[in-house]
């Protein structure tokens, strides 16, 4: 089955072409960073324009580079939740568009669903069940996927995700958008253990994460010095920051993975790129007997054949949509699409 899997949730317009939920025929990605650095962060209107200015553009690259002709596509999947309201609109609408035009299903897909998918694709020969960290710009979670749609949360952040936390350390700082890469090349020269920062715990939620107090901190830290005249040592201050976002993930990853039987684990998103996390889960995974899963770097962050891989299981599992489909800025990841009562 050919999908052709359509992703626009935040700043990076994405098209992919993906036979079966595994082969990668295509996968083309506009990203938007360096609009989106001159301000600081992603600007939602801008994004939403930059995915219309693209999409089309992108969408006849990613059938040339597979080679195939559009009557060849089997289905039409998109990312439907969560993001950006304007920015999925614009995928979702040219997914109504091309599905209609061509006569076949409609598929949606959660956004973080496709970040577990990333994994079906980097390991061919993976299936549920499975223990995955989805640490991204706008979540972070700790997901038991017993099967290929049947995912619950088991762990998430009360507040911040560990990549906005990045983000905004890197952005006090003066360094730019987006803050992991950044701090991850500013961390490597650092001493780990200068700076004591706050690893908060939540009562009762063992798998729970907060990365707020963390974010404050390094603002205090940051103003604190500015105030004072006082030069900060910006190296150590970021391995120690890299430090103990790894502290909170790694233990919580662990335990989580013991008390549901999962002896697989999954580190995705665009925080998995951080090569200080990646070898705290690596020396925690040989420790306990685990095996480690993490999708290269191009798989990590935002991009299409990982909703066209999981397109294909939402399929299978009879979750076509209708052409009323909507976005939504929200949405639980273990909730189907069927369910929604749009108005
Ligand atoms: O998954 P992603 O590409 O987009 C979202 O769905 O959010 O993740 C983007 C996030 C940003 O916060 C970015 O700063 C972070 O991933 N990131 C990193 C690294 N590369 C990207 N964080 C830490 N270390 C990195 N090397």
């Amino acid at each position: 089955m050919i999908i052709f899997a359509i992703e626009t949730s935040c700043d990076e317009t994405a098209v992919a072409v993906v036979r079966d939920g595994r082969e990668v025929l295509s996968s083309e990605l506009f990203s938007q960073a360096d609009m989106h650095a001159l301000y600081g962060g992603v600007v939602p209107e801008i994004a939403s324009r930059n995915h219309a200015a693209h999409i089309g553009r992108l969408s006849e690259l990613a059938l040339k580079n597979a080679g195939i002709e559009k009557s060849e596509i089997d289905a039409v999947a998109v990312t439907c939740a969560p993001g950006l309201i304007g920015a999925l609109l614009v995928g979702v609408n040219f997914a109504k568009g091309l599905a209609m035009a061509l006569n076949v299903p409609l598929i949606p897909v959660h956004h973080l669903r496709g970040h577990i998918a990333a994994n079906y694709i980097a390991y061919p020969d993976l299936e549920p069940p499975f223990l995955s960290l989805v640490i991204s710009g706008g979540n972070s979670l700790i997901a038991d996927v017993r099967g290929y749609t049947d995912i619950s949360i088991i762990g998430r952040s009360r507040d911040d995700a560990a990549g906005e936390c990045f983000d905004k350390t890197a952005r006090v700082l003066g360094l730019g958008y987006p803050g992991g890469p950044v701090l991850e090349k500013l961390a490597s020269d650092g001493d780990d253990s200068l700076f004591s920062l706050p690893r908060p715990v939540i009562e009762g939620f063992a798998y729970d994460m907060s990365f707020s107090g963390l974010k404050t901190a390094m603002v205090n830290i940051v103003h604190n010095a500015e105030q004072k005249g006082e030069k900060l040592d910006t190296a150590s201050l970021a391995a120690s920051f890299t430090r103990t976002i790894s502290d909170i993930l790694v233990p919580r990853v662990m335990a989580a993975a013991k008390e549901f039987g999962h002896d697989k684990i999954s580190v995705t998103g665009g925080v998995a790129a951080n090569s200080r996390i990646r070898a705290d889960f690596t020396k925690a995974a040989e420790k306990d007997g685990c095996t480690l899963l993490i999708p290269p770097l191009s798989l990590c962050g935002d991009n299409a054949a990982m909703i066209g891989s999981q397109a294909y299981y939402e399929h299978r599992s009879g979750a076509d949509a209708g052409f009323e489909l909507d976005a939504r800025a929200t949405m639980e990841v273990s909730e189907g699409f069927q369910a929604i009562d749009m108005y």
